[in-house]
């Protein structure tokens, strides 16, 4: 079902911020958290499987990038932290992370369902969120987890080019705006994302490795992890995606 585009300001700026469009509340609203390395294409997807299921796409990265346009006296010295590691492609703190996830759970509790895209990335912050979860009485449905050769992860993220504005994500060669350089959907310039240049890049693979990727055993434990391979056009990984879904839900 198509549906119009929640703008995630409750989840964007938290403290008392609500949306002003809000997600449509589901019958059955679907609760999935996206895993992969950094460039895998969790956004993309995450978009795209936002637009079907009508679930609020809840990206970690989008609140920091967020705070990163704000003046230095409206940002918070920790958030100033937090973007000096986000800069180097370092992993923020958990405690800064849980902080900032915990003052928006009701963003959890949302009618429309949600779908986490970088978060959790440690084995704290998963286990963080399952209490959370837990206290909130709210199921996670699945954790799909997206899988592509490295070589192939770093190429997307050097072509990637993003919307400040609306956030839509490109790529220079495998999806460009029909003009270039400006988004199709709110004429915006795009830019690079600072992280994405290849010093950054090495930092965020090898972080990856060490601490994120272990949570594919965690959520194989629960159960919870659906393995989906990355590679092909978006809509490809889509179908494979709600197909993956659509088994799953059939199974119980
Ligand atoms: P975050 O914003 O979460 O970045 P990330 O996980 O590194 O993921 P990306 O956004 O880089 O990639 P993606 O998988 O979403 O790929 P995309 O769809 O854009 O985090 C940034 C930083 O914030 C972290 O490094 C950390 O410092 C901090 N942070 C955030 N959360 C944190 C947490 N929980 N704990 C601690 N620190 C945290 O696609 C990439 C490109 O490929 C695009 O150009 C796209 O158009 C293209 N593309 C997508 N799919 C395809 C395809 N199928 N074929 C060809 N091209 C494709």
């Amino acid at each position: 079902m198509e549906t119009t585009k929640n703008d995630r300001n409750a989840w964007l700026k938290g403290g008392s911020s609500q949306c002003k469009i809000p997600a449509h509340p589901q019958i059955h609203p679907h609760r999935l958290v996206l895993l992969g390395a950094p460039g895998v294409g969790k956004g993309t997807q995450a978009e795209l499987l936002s637009a079907r299921l009508g679930a609020c796409h809840l990206s970690t990265g989008d609140i920091f990038r967020a705070a990163k346009s704000l003046n230095d006296c409206e940002r918070t010295p920790t958030m100033t932290r937090a973007l000096e590691y986000m800069r180097r492609g370092d992993l923020v703190p958990d405690e800064i992370v849980l902080g900032l996830v915990t003052e928006r759970s009701k963003c959890l509790r949302c009618g429309g369902g949600f779908l986490l895209d970088g978060f959790p990335r440690t084995v704290a912050q998963a286990q963080a969120l399952q209490d959370c979860l837990v206290e909130n009485q709210i199921r996670l449905d699945a954790v799909l987890s997206y899988d592509l050769p490295l070589e192939h992860v770093v190429s997307r993220l050097s072509g990637r080019r993003t919307c400040p504005t609306c956030k839509a994500v490109y790529h220079v060669d495998t999806r460009p705006p029909k003009m270039k350089g400006i988004c199709d959907a709110c004429g915006t310039a795009l830019y690079q994302r600072e992280d994405d240049r290849p010093e950054s890049v090495r930092v965020r693979m090898d972080v990856y490795e060490k601490s994120t990727s272990p949570l594919t055993d965690f959520y194989r434990r629960n159960d919870l992890l659906v393995s989906i391979s990355a590679a092909g056009t978006p809509e490809e990984i889509f179908d494979r995606s709600i197909f993956a879904l659509k088994k799953r839900q059939y199974r119980t």
